[in-house]
């Protein structure tokens, strides 16, 4: 197994501990909900369960979901029905198996279920785990399993054109390094990429909003610039050491975070486009005619 793919591994592994524990006592339990209302390092969960829930609410009943390139598992999402994943990682694959109904091995462009099952496809922090070539035949197997009408959600990492990542890139080697290779992410596009290749594979866009992350959560800058990068930009120390300081404790951490909220939200209204880190994105399937 290679060094990146090991570290990731040990990461996602050391998340769902944390997500399970939160998740064995009821006092974690209102503490996360809390911190999911409000805080900026949660706007993905909100964008989830705001859609699964008002889809939920459409059909009156709970909800088959395919949880696409599931890791360990996304435990809230079992609130809204019966939850099945998709995890290429024998590892992970066993961790959610923990939680989810059933986990088969596959991927995004392979899942092993018949047309029209699902009222919900989730594909969260995956998209750009896939190669470019591989993305449209990925939507289409997607939304092949997605029942007519049904949603699609999605959490995707992008190329942005932002500050960060102009920085980043003046030192393309360390951008290999830090942005593509540790995290993954083969295949980073632009958020307006993204968006036009599944409105041209015909979902019909219920909701698409950017994250800008021009004022990143605690902990964002030192995960991709705590490395050779301060030795190239000076500037950056005192920021990391800051940023460094705030997420020592996950407690101060997530209340900078909350208080990052207003202020990151606007960012997200007024923002260029593809300044965006990450788009998320709620596609319905069109019903058959
Ligand atoms: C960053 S993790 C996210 C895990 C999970 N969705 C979550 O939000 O906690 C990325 C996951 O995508 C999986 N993955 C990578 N390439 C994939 C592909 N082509 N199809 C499906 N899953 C893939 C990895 O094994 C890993 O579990």
């Amino acid at each position: 197994m290679s060094t990146v793919k090991q570290s990731n591994e040990k990461a996602w592994v050391e998340h769902i501990a944390l997500r399970e524990r939160i998740n064995g006592s009821a006092f974690l339990r209102s503490l996360n909900d809390l911190r999911i209302k409000v805080s900026a390092s949660c706007k993905r969960d909100r964008f989830i369960l705001k859609h699964l829930k008002q889809h939920a609410r459409e059909k009156g009943r709970p909800l088959q979901i395919l949880d696409v390139g599931c890791g360990g598992g996304r435990l809230y999402l079992k609130r809204f029905g019966e939850v099945r994943g998709i995890e290429p990682d024998e590892t992970l694959r066993q961790a959610a198996l923990r939680h989810y109904a059933e986990v088969k091995s596959g991927l995004a462009n392979q899942i092993s279920y018949p047309s029209d099952t699902f009222d919900a496809v989730t594909l969260i922090d995956v998209f750009g785990h896939i190669e470019a070539d591989l993305k449209d035949e990925s939507i289409a197997e997607m939304f092949r399993v997605l029942r007519p009408g049904g949603i699609f959600i999605g959490f995707i990492e992008c190329n942005a054109e932002n500050f960060w990542y102009r920085t980043a890139k003046r030192r393309p080697d360390l951008f290999q390094k830090y942005f593509i290779d540790r995290l993954g992410h083969f295949g980073l596009e632009r958020a307006t990429d993204t968006d036009a290749r599944f409105q041209r594979s015909g979902a019909k866009p219920v909701e698409v909003l950017p994250i800008d992350g021009f004022f990143p959560a605690v902990g964002y800058l030192n995960c991709l610039f705590g490395n050779e990068y301060q030795q190239e930009f000076q500037w950056l120390k005192p920021l990391l050491l800051g940023s460094k300081i705030l997420g020592a404790t996950m407690v101060t951490g997530e209340v900078f975070n909350c208080l990052l909220s207003p202020v990151s939200s606007l960012m997200d209204r007024i923002s260029p486009p593809n300044h965006c880190t990450a788009l998320m994105v709620c596609y319905r399937k069109p019903e058959r005619r």
